[in-house]
């Protein structure tokens, strides 16, 4: 069932796990996630950027994840917007039936200057005044993720101030916050050993004890999928992702959503690589497809069992946007 995301935001916050937010584009991503979700009892945010919509042609991947919630009803599913930067944007989601956006006031809509901090207050109360009615919850995000954020080109990393971060929760109550910590978007996120800013995500939680944080940029490349792309033709340069270790401390201290999309590029490319080269007579889709697909919900399965998922789905309440309405007019 489609639900809004704060339903499964705080349980998974109250309850110290986080859940997975995978990027899909189309209907074997899809298939992927809710089957690893519904596989591992998981809720899930299955998440669509600004690019995914695009490619979609907006109202393609929201019948392929409205068909995912029919076929595993018991399955807690967040559609969520990924990098919302307007609320124009914004507004086309909604009106698609998004259970919940994020506005990413982090940079203008060009994607290559900086908002201010009044600016970005300012965009995510509009946002939160224009979703609040429909039941939709809200993400935001304070500090900027480096890396490529859909397709901006942008690389920077401006760790989240803790005492910032407060004072725009006060102001603007949103139901999740994503905060740079040092992670990155992309395959390429650590020249050394990955290095989190811990000490500033625990201030973060401490000063803002009840709202669930996000971890953008949080693939973890791992060397062996990397390996299997490079092995059948590929040139992926190696890199380093982040430490699932490290991840998990973080959902200790009030992480409750974490974001994938790299790995899961990586593990589709080196099964359809795998595949072709082992295969240079086949040319049905479905054939390679089908691989893709079984090695994303792997990899998908794997990390919901790492950020503590696995075995929450059945323990939490599935409520509709008609029912989060009244919620949120309390
Ligand atoms: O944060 C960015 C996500 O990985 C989505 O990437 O804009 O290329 O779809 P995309
Ligand atoms: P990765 O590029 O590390 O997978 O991050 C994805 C993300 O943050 C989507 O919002
Ligand atoms: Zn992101």
């Amino acid at each position: 069932m489609l639900v809004p995301g704060k339903i499964v935001l705080d349980h998974a916050f109250q309850n110290h796990y986080a859940v997975g937010a995978f990027n899909a584009n189309n209907m074997e991503q899809v298939q992927a996630i809710v089957d690893a979700a519904a596989e591992t009892q998981s809720p899930v945010f299955i998440q669509v950027s600004r690019g995914a919509l695009k490619y979609s042609r907006l109202i393609y991947l929201k019948h392929i994840i409205q068909a995912a919630a029919e076929e595993h009803p018991e399955v807690p599913i967040v559609m969520h917007l990924d990098h919302g930067n307007s609320l124009a944007v914004v507004k086309t989601a909604i009106g698609l039936g998004f259970t919940s956006v994020m506005i990413d006031g982090s940079l203008d809509e060009s994607g290559k200057k900086a908002l201010s901090f009044e600016e970005n207050l300012s965009l995510t109360k509009a946002v939160l005044d224009y979703a609040r009615p429909f039941g939709v919850s809200v993400e935001a995000e304070l500090g900027t993720i480096g890396g490529v954020e859909d397709g901006a080109g942008v690389k920077r990393i401006h760790v989240t101030d803790p005492a910032q971060a407060e004072e725009f929760v006060k102001q603007a109550p949103v139901d999740s916050l994503a905060i740079a910590i040092g992670t990155s978007h992309g395959a390429t996120k650590f020249s050394g050993e990955c290095v989190l800013a811990h000490d500033v995500q625990q201030e973060i939680h401490r000063r803002l004890p009840h709202t669930p944080l996000v971890m953008h940029g949080s693939s973890s490349v791992p060397e062996e999928l990397v390996a299997i792309v490079n092995k059948y033709g590929g040139q992926m340069p190696n890199t380093k992702g982040v430490d699932i270790p490290q991840l998990q401390q973080t959902i200790q201290h009030g992480v409750s959503k974490v974001n994938v999309d790299t790995d899961g590029r990586i593990v589709m490319t080196g099964a359809i690589r795998k595949f072709f080269v082992e295969h240079p007579d086949k040319f049905d889709v479905r054939e390679y497809m089908g691989p893709a697909r079984d090695a994303l919900r792997d990899m998908i399965k794997g990390r919901m069992i790492a950020f503590g998922s696995a075995g929450q789905g059945p323990k939490i309440q599935q409520i509709n946007l008609e029912q989060a309405k009244q919620f949120y007019a309390r």
